[in-house]
């Protein structure tokens, strides 16, 4: 019988999120997580001890470890552009955390070192392969509500502390766009299949400098519109509404949520049929992009058809030129 080699994978970054990813590659029959490092080796090795990982190294020996495939960065985004540049000149794959980067040109500096060293690079943009998303996206290109026109999203909430000392910091490339925003721009373009043409935008800075409350409306090709509010420090409904020629999908608890339903008015205004979708998602929702990265790596495929660079790139953009419009720039940049 044929044994298939598990991925070994290295985390760099030993906080919050490193630990849910950890308990993704443990459950993953594929995934082996070898070896996490941090800044502070004691707390590498703490890591390592709770999450049970066998080695508990700095940034320079995980990249050098020859027994590590892929590198998961998990640092807060300022240094995302640092290690996973560090991780591909040491001929790592490399999966980095939302948002893949603070800017665009450090997304086009890290996607040409991937390709120039053939190397697998991915934004984990882990809803994107949730099932009930990707359900979603089915009944959407399906023409259940036939043609899109525009999706309204809200997406906020009071973070609790551990978060919020990371999003209200300008040094650490806090900011609700890089952190939340960066959710329902990518669902938009994701479900439409497209980046927006035209891109309005307006925030509202924090006492600390970084934009809490962010309003964004894209005018797409297709000429859908998306109107998106996004705010770490207001609770807000959670859900997004698209609509269609035909209908429009209710989807709450954006944007995790199981359950969606569709409502067809077939072009009057009055609904002649509700119908309520459910689909289960892990209650570890990292595992389905775990999953995406293996089949990837196995089949020699340097990047996701389900989020190729290409499109992380455009949102990357689609970032800038709204933080460009505020006037806000972090102060490293
Ligand atoms: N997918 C999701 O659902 C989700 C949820 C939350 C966050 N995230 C993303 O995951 C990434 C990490 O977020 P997190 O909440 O896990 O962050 P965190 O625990 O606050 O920090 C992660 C790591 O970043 C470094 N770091 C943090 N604060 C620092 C500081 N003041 N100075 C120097 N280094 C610092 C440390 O790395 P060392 O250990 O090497 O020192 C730390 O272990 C971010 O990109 C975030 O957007 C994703």
């Amino acid at each position: 019988m044929d044994v298939i080699k598990k991925l070994n994978w290295g985390i760099i970054g030993a906080g919050i999120i490193a630990g849910k990813m950890a308990e993704a590659l443990k459950i993953d029959p594929g995934s082996l997580l070898y070896a996490a490092a941090s800044k502070d080796i004691s707390k590498a090795r703490a890591f390592a001890d709770a999450n049970n990982v066998g080695y508990a190294f700095s940034y320079d020996e995980i990249v050098n470890c020859e027994e590590i495939d892929i590198i998961y960065v998990a640092t807060t985004h300022n240094f995302h552009f640092e290690n996973a540049k560090l991780a591909l000149e040491n001929g790592k794959h490399v999966l980095i955390e939302k948002p893949f980067t603070v800017n665009a040109e450090e997304a086009r500096e890290l996607t040409n070192i991937a390709k120039e060293n053939n190397l697998f690079l991915m934004e984990a943009v882990w809803t994107r392969f949730l099932p009930s998303i990707k359900l979603l996206k089915k009944k959407i290109e399906d023409d259940v509500i036939g043609e899109v026109k525009q999706i309204n999203i809200s997406f906020g909430g009071f973070v609790v502390p551990q978060y919020e000392r990371r999003l209200k910091d300008p040094a650490l490339a806090g900011g609700v766009t890089l952190d939340m925003g960066i959710y329902p721009i990518s669902f938009v373009c994701y479900l439409l299949g497209e980046r927006p043409a035209d891109i309005k935008s307006m925030t509202h800075f924090s006492d600390s400098g970084v934009d809490e409350i962010s309003n964004y409306l894209f005018r797409f090709p297709s000429g859908c519109f998306a109107s998106i509010s996004t705010s770490f420090h207001l609770k807000m409904n959670n859900s997004a509404t698209l609509y269609g020629q035909n209908g429009f999908i209710e989807f709450p608890q954006f944007q995790v949520g199981e359950r969606f339903t569709i409502n067809l008015h077939k072009g009057t205004n009055n609904i002649v049929e509700s119908r309520e979708v459910f689909e289960k998602n892990h209650d570890n929702g990292f595992i389905y992009q775990v999953e995406e990265v293996i089949n990837c790596i196995y089949e020699g495929k340097l990047e996701s058809d389900i989020i190729p660079l290409k499109e992380t790139n455009s949102i990357m953009e689609v970032m800038d030129k709204m933080r460009n419009e505020w006037g806000f720039v972090y102060p490293f940049e």
